[in-house]
């Protein structure tokens, strides 16, 4: 293989596996992957459009691609510049427009057709912008997925999202809600299974709303789904990101009682703890609803870590609403979380919204809440401290001898482990805790089960 690509990826975890999927499809086409953007004939920036911060730094990065990209042509070498994923998709042509270095602009939505998308940019002088849907599965027609020698893979499910809260771009960059068949799902789990994969991450921007069709033609939810999977001899272990609270039914409630391969983690976003902003973001939930769904959560396992996703600062939030955010996460009391200053974004409700909340008032409030946040996460992982722990290790550390795996509840582990315990689910001991991860010591070897 002489040709070489190079991907960067923004944004969520569904990018991470769109890019994974980029980088074989690449590889059937004679494109070998490459660290180093200046050897790379393709280069693809696969963008996030969620706030503003994202989406601008890929017209940065395209500011010194077209520096890498002028010093290649002086030594007589092409550069096919990509920009793909929602970034691509929200904003088309302005790409080419804005950065006239871009040949190719690509959606999530027809990137299985970026073979061949190379190819006629390679033929013809004008740039190419393709972001239509496609009619068939893309999914489909893309060549068979391979693993490496990842213990942990990530695996799309679901795409798109049909609720349309209003300060959103997703169901306007990722389309309607999609669920993948069963069948197809399971081939793909098993393939990676058989590779060495021994935990899936299932992903959907609205994962929990899965409704893949199953043998007999008719949907099956994602409770059936992961019990399903949890039959895939080799995986151990299954986790799925991101929930929506209206979409966490009974059934996959039950399931976190009942599935021993489901993991005791749940990110569930709740946005703010105001009534009132939760109307105005059409949220379709109370406050009082999440908690008392956290509650039914926590019934059926106990042990559940959750996690979530907050915006302050959304158009018209005053100091009082505000404080019933920081009120609820004091009530749930979060083992994680992400926080973000409200991004007005094209095209969103939200974003011409008369009452933008001044930018010192949100950072000030972001302050005050990550201070929270951060409590309640050191305080989650302090409690760890001389339990033991099912660990398994995905990958080496920074020290010889050292590797690092994940517990039941996504905490992050090191501990002074042999290789060959890669792949493996071994009993940990932790003896300390830290903000963002722990240590510990092996207490026993072997697989056995979370
Ligand atoms: N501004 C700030 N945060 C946003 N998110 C989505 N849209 C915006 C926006 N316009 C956050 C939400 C969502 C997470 C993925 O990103 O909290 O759950
Ligand atoms: Fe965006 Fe709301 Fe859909 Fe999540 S549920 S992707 S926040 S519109």
């Amino acid at each position: 293989m002489s040709k070489k690509v190079f991907v960067k990826t923004f944004g969520c975890q569904m990018n991470v596996y769109d890019s994974e999927r980029m980088t074989e499809l690449l590889g059937a086409h004679g494109f070998a992957a490459t660290s180093e953007m200046g050897e790379a004939d393709v280069i693809v920036l696969n963008t996030c459009h969620i706030r503003e911060k994202a989406a601008e730094k890929v017209y940065s990065d395209l500011g010194r691609i077209r520096q890498v990209k002028t010093q290649r042509r002086g030594e007589g070498k092409d550069t096919i510049v990509t920009v793909a994923g929602c970034v691509a998709q929200a904003e088309g042509d302005e790409i080419v427009r804005r950065a006239p270095v871009v040949d190719l602009v690509v959606g999530p939505q027809s990137y299985h057709r970026l073979g061949d998308l190379i190819a006629r940019t390679r033929a013809q002088s004008r740039p190419i912008v393709d972001t239509g849907y496609a009619e068939d599965d893309k999914f489909r027609a893309l060549p068979a997925r391979t693993a490496g020698k990842a213990v942990t893979a990530f695996l799309t499910v679901q795409e798109g999202c049909d609720k349309f809260c209003t300060f959103c771009v997703v169901p306007y960059t990722r389309g309607a809600e999609f669920s993948r068949p069963v069948a197809d799902v399971e081939a793909e789990a098993r393939r990676l299974a058989d590779q060495g994969v021994r935990e899936l991450t299932l992903l959907g921007q609205n994962v929990n709303a899965y409704h893949g069709l199953g043998a007999d033609g008719r949907p099956r939810p994602l409770a059936r789904l992961i019990e399903q999977l949890s039959a895939v001899s080799g995986i151990e272990r299954i986790r799925y990101t991101t929930s929506h609270p209206r979409d966490m039914t009974d059934d996959l409630i039950a399931a976190h009682r009942d599935l021993p391969k489901l993991m005791p983690f749940l990110h569930l976003p709740v946005q703010v703890g105001a009534d009132r902003i939760l109307a105005v973001m059409n949220r379709k939930h109370t406050a009082a609803d999440y908690l008392r769904l956290v509650d039914r959560i926590r019934q059926a396992r106990p042990d559940i870590a959750l996690s979530t996703d907050i915006i302050v600062g959304f158009p018209g939030e005053t100091e009082a609403e505000f404080k019933a955010t920081l009120d609820l996460v004091a009530q749930v009391g979060f083992a994680q979380a992400y926080s973000f200053k409200y991004s007005p974004r094209p095209g969103t409700p939200a974003a011409t919204m008369s009452d933008q909340v001044p930018e010192p008032v949100q950072i000030e409030r972001l302050h005050r809440l990550q201070a929270h946040l951060a409590q309640d996460q050191t305080s989650f992982n302090s409690g760890s401290v001389g339990k033991s722990m099912p660990v398994l290790f995905e990958r080496q550390g920074r020290h010889a001898g050292q590797l690092i795996g994940r517990t039941p509840y996504q905490q992050a582990v090191h501990a002074p482990a042999a290789p060959s315990l890669l792949g493996h689910i071994a009993m940990v001991e932790i003896a300390e805790a830290g903000p963002n991860s722990l240590s510990g010591i092996i207490r026993m070897g072997g697989s056995g089960q979370a």
